[in-house]
């Protein structure tokens, strides 16, 4: 076994020191280590999306990113969404049209999402499906994905969300 390496990162807007080996992957770590098993591992090659996260506001499939790189990272995961115990509209939006059916790629497809609204509140369809088009899933056809994405950013502009968290 190698030797392991300390990282700290800032993790849903806490502080976090772990250990990890060389070889091992954020989403590894993610899983595995802190117990934020909310990120997904579909494919652990790059393909799939379901483990994505930000790393410094950017979205990352975590199964491509080594841990160690995660050092002084701003990190957010899943569990870092919501907010004072509430969904937030994207989470909310995905529940209420129905967008999602095992579930497995859908916290991959709402981090996308967060993305793509704090860089573009206004999409179109189009931009949607484009933004999108790195997040797979088996289930439900993507045309409630899409749709949900779209009602979130009305809600989204409507309410001044998100929080800062
Ligand atoms: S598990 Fe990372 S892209 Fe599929
Ligand atoms: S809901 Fe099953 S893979 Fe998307």
């Amino acid at each position: 076994m190698s030797k392991k390496h300390v990282v700290t990162a800032t993790v849903n807007g806490e502080e976090t020191e772990f250990l990890c080996e060389p070889r091992q992957t954020l989403l590894e770590v993610l899983r595995d280590v802190l117990e934020l098993t909310g990120t997904k591992e579909g494919c652990a090659n790059g393909n799939c999306g379901s483990c994505t996260v930000h790393m410094n506001g950017r979205p990352v499939t975590s199964c491509l990113v080594l841990a160690v790189e995660a050092e002084g990272a701003e990190l957010k995961t899943i569990e870092g969404v919501a907010c004072g115990g509430h969904l937030d509209c994207v989470q909310q939006a995905f529940l209420e049209g129905a967008a999602l059916q095992c579930g497995i790629c859908t916290p991959g497809f709402i981090m996308q999402t967060e993305a793509l609204l704090a860089e573009n509140p206004n999409p179109t369809e189009e931009d949607v499906r484009f933004y999108l088009a790195g997040n797979l899933c088996r289930c439900t056809g993507y045309d409630k994905i899409v749709r949900a994405v779209l009602t979130a950013a009305v809600k989204r502009r409507a309410s001044g969300e998100p929080c800062s968290k």
